[in-house]
């Protein structure tokens, strides 16, 4: 029997270069050695965005699409729409009732979330929630590990809390403990030195065709001390530099001797990381294209998905109300 991992993401916008490096290469790598549920949290994406869904549904298919021509493998690993299996919502409410409110509202991600996002009103009932809805989420199918970014650790120590919780209470061992897998990549940062995120518009996405992402990167902030080209760079000061360091290995040797023995500029340095990065997502590109063609075939994915990932958690869930006698 192969280990279990369940591992989600918010349907909120096209995914980037951070999405590949930061999650999805790893999902890729992982799907052999374990049993991977891999969910679309349109409900997560929900309790943040509520106030503006009109890309939700099409998010959903676009991330979908996404996955699978990254590699993610409909034959090895259950893909699926965290909405659609209705168990979710049923272990939540029953996570809800013995969840310490104190645990919710010291919640680290919460605290800086209600601190920083200054654009959407997230002082809801729901957003409160949200790490219990992502501790159903894993309990459900009792994952053995949830591959997650260092941001999400608390939500992990929450959910192995509820478990501890509800094993303790109903006196039976119905759910795991499940630990994180760190995703030890280097962090991608933007375009512009920030965190690669949607609403910093500094990302270069999945989707974008070899012009866009050539004109995006002659944008990007270089050694700011190299302002001829007869300077000498620091690439380890450089953002160009970390793309080759995260993307382009292979090359990495070669930039920093040009760069520190100013054998090239900076803007033929950035057009050779243009053409490398294009390289290296055009086979994405071209099997994202021959999936979006098939429409059909994508939603019998998801729908596959849905029924697999349904029949888990209606096991689960029969235990469940069996132990707090519903
Ligand atoms: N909160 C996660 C994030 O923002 C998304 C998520 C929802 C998730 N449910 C999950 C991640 C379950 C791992 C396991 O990245
Ligand atoms: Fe950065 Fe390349 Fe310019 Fe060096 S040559 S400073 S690595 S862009």
């Amino acid at each position: 029997m192969k280990k279990i991992i369940l591992s989600g993401m918010r349907p909120t916008g096209k995914l980037h270069l951070g999405h590949l490096v930061g999650a999805l290469d790893n999902w890729v790598k992982l799907q052999k050695e374990y049993q991977c549920f891999f969910m679309v949290a349109d409900w997560h994406a929900l309790m943040s965005e509520y106030e503006d869904t009109r890309e939700l549904l099409s998010n959903i298919t676009d991330n979908v699409i996404d996955w699978l021509s990254v590699g993610i493998d409909p034959k090895e690993s259950v893909i699926f729409v965290q909405s659609k299996v209705p168990e979710h919502l049923k272990l939540y409410m029953i996570f809800s009732c013995l969840t310490p409110l104190g645990l919710l509202e010291r919640c680290p991600t919460y605290k800086e979330q209600l601190r920083e996002v200054k654009m959407r009103n997230l002082n809801t009932y729901g957003f409160l929630g949200y790490p219990v809805l992502q501790a159903a989420d894993i309990l459900l199918y009792k994952a053995d590990k949830v591959p997650v970014g260092r941001d999400q650790l608390p939500h992990l120590e929450l959910t192995r809390e509820i478990s501890r919780l509800f094993n303790n209470l109903y006196k039976k061992e119905i759910f795991p403990y499940p630990d994180a897998i760190l995703t030890e990549t280097p962090k991608l940062l933007g375009l512009d030195g920030r965190k690669m995120s949607k609403s910093y518009l500094n990302t270069i996405n999945l989707s974008d065709p070899p012009s866009l992402i050539t004109k995006k990167i002659s944008t990007m902030f270089t050694d700011p001390k190299r302002i001829k080209l007869g300077d000498e760079g620091h690439p380890d000061t450089c953002n160009v530099f970390s793309y080759y360091s995260t993307f382009i290995l292979k090359m990495k040797n070669e930039v920093y001797d040009w760069c520190t023995s100013a054998k090239k500029g900076c803007t033929e340095c950035k057009k050779i990381l243009a053409e490398n990065i294009i390289d290296k997502i055009s086979p994405i590109q071209k099997k994202r294209e021959e999936i979006s063609r098939d429409k059909e075939g994508i939603k019998k994915i998801i729908a596959k998905g849905n029924e697999n990932a349904s029949a888990i958690a209606s096991k689960t869930m029969q235990d469940v109300f069996k132990a707090v006698n519903l």
